[in-house]
């Protein structure tokens, strides 16, 4: 061969080669690591938009090296299986309520659940900001989860197709609750029939009679169009739900560490987006489910909100063994709330 035309190809070969291996790390530095989000709720709500602002804030603190990919409303999970799914490591990342947290064995999630144990967002702030907070998202570890923030949604209101104002309008009703035991002895103390339904199922079991009525934030009963089937609401908050932002820790452990802390700073960021739309988001919900003009408002009295109060408190001593009698007195402590002073 002539050698000037065998020294060319080798050139070639050569170039062809250098180029190959040029591509190579680029193409694996650029591929990102993806975090599946999936969530229940709609997209405008305020776990829902907190969610969102959280790829978001991902993606550019990291500088595209994480793509989060949310799936919200049930898209992907219904409740119970979003948890299973996170632990199977086929999502990456949830923010469950904190009353669905108790199937996985760490019953004391559902103190959250205690009818009327926090009067607002500040009792709430003092335990979830708390030594309280944090260990019961450190009890989460051991089930393969690790818990990194907690993001508000607000207090829940009651519906029907009736209206709830004394304490009797409760008895033999049949009303969804999420999977807490709790809640089913709060359904229990004002005599009606508690039935545990998966959030995405609520609706049509509203609809179709399987249920008479729910409670939950405004927000999830707007932007789930339960104002369609529910004539009556009472503003009672008598009862608080908010989330746990929650990791799969196999792959949270397994992050490089610039990584893990870009991310702990973008959730840190989020739950500001959610700590600052809920309480908005819930006033301003109960005003369009008035504008639909389907159902009727109903502010309680300050003596039947006393009267259900008095009903529900006792809920407390009868979970006391369920949640940990710890547990309990330590929230007592941060909040004030002395249950024999009603
Ligand atoms: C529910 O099931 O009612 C709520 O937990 C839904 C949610 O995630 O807000």
């Amino acid at each position: 061969m002539n050698p000037s035309f065998a020294g060319k190809i080798l050139r070639r070969h050569l170039l062809a080669a250098a180029a190959a291996i040029a591509l190579v790390p680029s193409a694996f530095a650029q591929a990102p690591i993806v975090i599946k989000f999936s969530h229940v709720v709609a997209m405008d709500t305020p776990k829902g938009k907190a969610a969102a602002y959280f790829a978001k804030r991902a993606e550019e603190l990291t500088k595209g090296r994480v793509k989060v990919e949310v799936y919200p409303n049930s898209q992907l999970y219904k409740d119970k299986e979003e948890l299973e799914a996170l632990q199977l490591g086929s999502v990456q990342m949830l923010a469950p309520s904190l009353s669905k947290f108790a199937p996985l064995g760490v019953k004391e999630f559902e103190v959250f659940d205690l009818p009327f144990i926090f009067d607002d967002y500040a009792d709430l702030h003092r335990v979830t900001d708390g030594p309280v907070g944090k260990g019961l998202l450190a009890k989460l570890e051991t089930r393969g989860i690790t818990g990194l923030a907690y993001w508000d949604n607000g207090f829940k209101v009651f519906s029907a197709n009736k209206p709830l104002k004394a304490v009797a309008d409760y008895k033999g009703m049949k009303m969804r609750i999420q999977s807490s035991k709790v809640l089913d002895a709060e359904m229990r103390a004002l005599g009606a029939l508690p039935q545990v339904l998966a959030f995405s199922e609520t609706y049509q079991a509203l609809q179709t009679g399987v249920v008479d009525g729910t409670e939950n934030p405004p927000s999830n009963l707007y932007t789930q169009k339960m104002y369609e089937v529910q004539k009556n609401l009472s503003v009672t908050n008598h009862g608080y739900l908010g989330y746990a932002v929650v990791v799969n820790k196999k792959f949270w452990d397994g992050l490089p560490a610039d990584i893990r802390g870009q991310l702990t700073q973008a959730i840190a960021d989020a739950t500001k987006v959610a700590n600052d739309h809920a309480f908005a988001d819930n006033q301003e919900a109960l005003i369009k489910v008035k504008a639909m003009g389907k159902t009727e408002i109903y502010i309680p009295t300050p003596a039947e909100r006393l009267a259900l109060k008095k009903a529900l408190v006792p809920v407390h001593q009868q979970m006391t063994s369920r949640i940990g009698e710890e547990t309990l007195r330590a929230i007592y402590k941060e909040t004030g709330f002395d249950p024999s002073k009603l």
